[in-house]
């Protein structure tokens, strides 16, 4: 093979999907999922097994620069995941429906997802709540659009919350948080991202559910585990949550590389004889 597109057309890679999720759960196997925003991430994540590749709206804060998720639109957002899905060989690639997409009624939320499907060709999308949205989550997986819930911690109400500190910590929270679970997972949902809610409070809801759960900031229990990228690549190196594991610090990578091409252009030693024409 001397070509990159025949390297990539050889690769023997046997697709994920919501039914090897599912199947990974009963098999006890746990599940990895990554976010990413962008074509040559995504290759890299998914030549490296990934097993879903999120295109979250945490793209409005670490590519965009805003500090919520809140401002990012459904273009953007399908932007983002069209770029995600050129690099996608192997992996699920999930798109998040952006706040105000999905929230006031389940005709609206049905749109935006079939939007999303149609127009980037996403796998799945995931939505933020329990109750308030069921009619949506509802809606959508009967027109045959995989869903993905999303409790505990959902950034799209943080004006709510106010603050980003752990959630369902006291009793009436928890128990809401255990019926919106089953209630996704009537719905049709296939599975369920817990965002930094108590590991003991996770491992009872993974337990009572059939479908997957995939955890942030919530304890090993959960049957999957997602980190946002630039987190745990160290990119964004000033936020650091207990629940964070960075691998990298690619911010110091980065500088350094940086800092050293400016000092070989500024001195001339960049390009030399061989780096020319
Ligand atoms: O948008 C996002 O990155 C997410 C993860 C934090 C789960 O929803």
């Amino acid at each position: 093979m001397t070509d990159n597109k025949e390297a990539k057309e050889s690769r023997d890679v046997k697709k994920v999907t919501t039914n090897t999720i599912q199947k990974m759960k009963q098999a006890g196997e746990k599940i990895s999922m990554i976010t990413a925003y962008d074509y040559s991430f995504a290759r890299i994540f998914d030549e490296a097994g990934i097993d879903i590749i999120l295109v979250g709206d945490s793209a409005s804060n670490v590519m965009a620069g805003h500090t919520t998720t809140l401002p990012i639109t459904l273009d953007q957002m399908i932007y983002h995941a069209q770029s995600v899905v050129r690099a996608r060989e192997r992996a699920l690639i999930v798109a998040d429906i952006p706040f105000g997409y999905y929230q006031s009624n389940s005709e609206i939320a049905l749109a935006s997802a079939i939007r999303i499907m149609k127009e980037s060709g996403a796998h799945t999308v995931k939505l933020e709540g329990g109750e308030e949205i069921i009619d949506s989550v509802k809606k959508i997986v009967s027109a045959g659009i995989p869903v993905m819930g999303h409790l505990g911690l959902t950034p799209q109400s943080i004006n709510k919350f106010g603050t980003y500190v752990v959630r369902a910590t006291e009793k009436a929270e928890a128990d809401k948080l255990k019926k919106d679970a089953l209630l996704l997972q009537e719905a049709g949902a296939f599975a369920i991202v817990l965002e930094k809610i108590p590991a003991s409070l996770a491992k009872g809801v993974s337990k009572s559910l059939s479908i997957p759960t995939i955890g942030i900031g919530a304890g090993k229990f959960c049957d999957g585990q997602v980190l946002v990228m630039h987190d745990m690549l160290g990119i964004n190196v000033e936020f650091k949550p207990r629940f964070l594991r960075q691998y990298l610090n690619l911010n110091e990578q980065i500088t350094n590389a940086i800092q050293k091409y400016i000092k070989d252009v500024k001195s001339v030693d960049f390009p030399n004889e061989s780096e020319q024409y």
